[in-house]
């Protein structure tokens, strides 16, 4: 037995950005604009969307102050922002971190307390204000997912809200802000929708339905992500589909092993999130096939990978090196003396581990960090 439901409407295509006024007016009058520091910015979104807003009657107030990996406090600073402004909506324009910050921002200024309050194992069932997500790179898929991961920075740790309550009303897919995104960025996110699409396929809580969803954006990461690093827009609107696809994915069977092991990576060297994931799910593969066999080889017919010995572990290997991502643990800065901490803190993220098809041994863990170093 399964259950399946998605509030999300979801405008997919060019010109989708143009209809921000329209859907915004329909769900309130003034809007906390939510985004990065940068992008939106140096592109000149700010305006655009600025003006979109005004010309339907909806008052912006922007927060343009969301760091990659968004920390507690500067959701506790945005939900200030959106209390003394009495905004009815959020916009937020960005990639994971500034749709995760608005989804967060939203919780604390529409039920109360702080960040810190909120984040798992408190789940948020409860609505809260309407939520427009315009997604600016192909990797999170948090405009159709349930979770604002976000950074305890005083405990180093990476943590979660969620909950059915922060899936956004309306996902604005639009390609255009793609063009700008650089190469790295392209290849990093593009690795995360991946990571997120074989991590849902192996998850413990996978169903037939998130299996359509994550064999589709798997195969389409393969075929588009080496284009969409080298430029093509029409690669990098392949990929925004694919990402959309591998949120749905996650949003029904969550993230295991490469995000679970993958964290730490981000919080101890900033090693980009989609980057960290694929330093750990080559490793995870000999896992994967143990558990699921059949599921395996569904997943490389699809992907159309033959005769290539070492499977889902080379093709991901092979896949890295073509978009230049760092291929092992010792490229990013860590040795064998760090292989005891980054074991131990795998403890902290047992809610994705949780979800991998075995259940995993300490040993189990140390073996994969072994081989992820290199
Ligand atoms: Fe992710």
């Amino acid at each position: 037995m399964f259950t399946y439901r998605h509030p999300t409407k979801v405008v997919f295509g060019r010109g989708a950005l143009e209809k921000l006024g329209e859907e915004a007016a329909a769900l309130g009058k003034k809007a906390l604009v939510v985004t990065g520091r940068n992008f939106a910015k140096k592109h000149g979104y700010l305006d655009r969307i600025g003006g979109l807003l005004r010309k339907a009657g909806v008052e912006p107030v922007f927060f343009p102050e969301v760091e990659p990996n968004p920390s507690l406090e500067t959701v506790d600073r945005g939900a200030e922002v959106a209390r003394r402004e009495g905004v009815d909506l959020y916009v937020a324009f960005g990639g994971g971190s500034a749709m995760d910050a608005a989804k967060a921002i939203d919780v604390v200024a529409t039920l109360g307390g702080r960040a810190a309050d909120w984040v798992y194992p408190k789940v948020v069932e409860e609505k809260v204000k309407p939520i427009i997500a315009l997604p600016t790179t192909h990797g999170t898929g948090s405009e159709v997912t349930k979770y604002s991961v976000l950074t305890d920075t005083g405990r180093g740790v990476k943590t979660v809200v969620v909950g059915d309550g922060i899936l956004p009303d309306v996902a604005l897919l639009d390609p255009e802000p793609l063009k700008h995104l650089p190469a790295e960025q392209a290849a990093a996110t593009g690795l995360d929708a991946l990571s997120h699409a074989v991590e849902a396929y192996f998850s413990r809580k996978a169903t037939p339905l998130s299996d359509l969803f994550a064999l589709e954006a798997a195969r389409l990461v393969f075929a588009n992500l080496p284009c969409a690093v080298r430029g093509s827009l029409e690669c990098r609107t392949e990929m925004l589909y694919a990402s959309m696809l591998a949120g749905y994915a996650i949003n029904v069977a969550g993230t295991n092993i490469g995000h679970g092991l993958g964290y730490e990576i981000t919080v101890r060297k900033g090693v980009p999130h989609g980057f960290a994931n694929l330093l750990i799910l080559p490793h995870a593969a000999g896992i994967y096939a143990f558990a699921a066999p059949d599921k395996m080889d569904e997943l490389l017919d699809r992907l159309g990978i033959y005769g290539l010995p070492g499977g889902l572990k080379e093709a991901l290997e092979v896949l890295k090196k073509t978009v230049g991502a760092p291929m092992t643990l010792r490229d990013v800065g860590f040795t064998e003396k760090d292989i005891d901490y980054l074991v131990e803190k795998a403890a902290l993220y047992k809610r994705n581990l949780a979800n991998a098809p075995i259940e995993l041994s300490e040993d189990d863990i140390r073996g994969i960090y072994e081989s992820a170093l290199g």
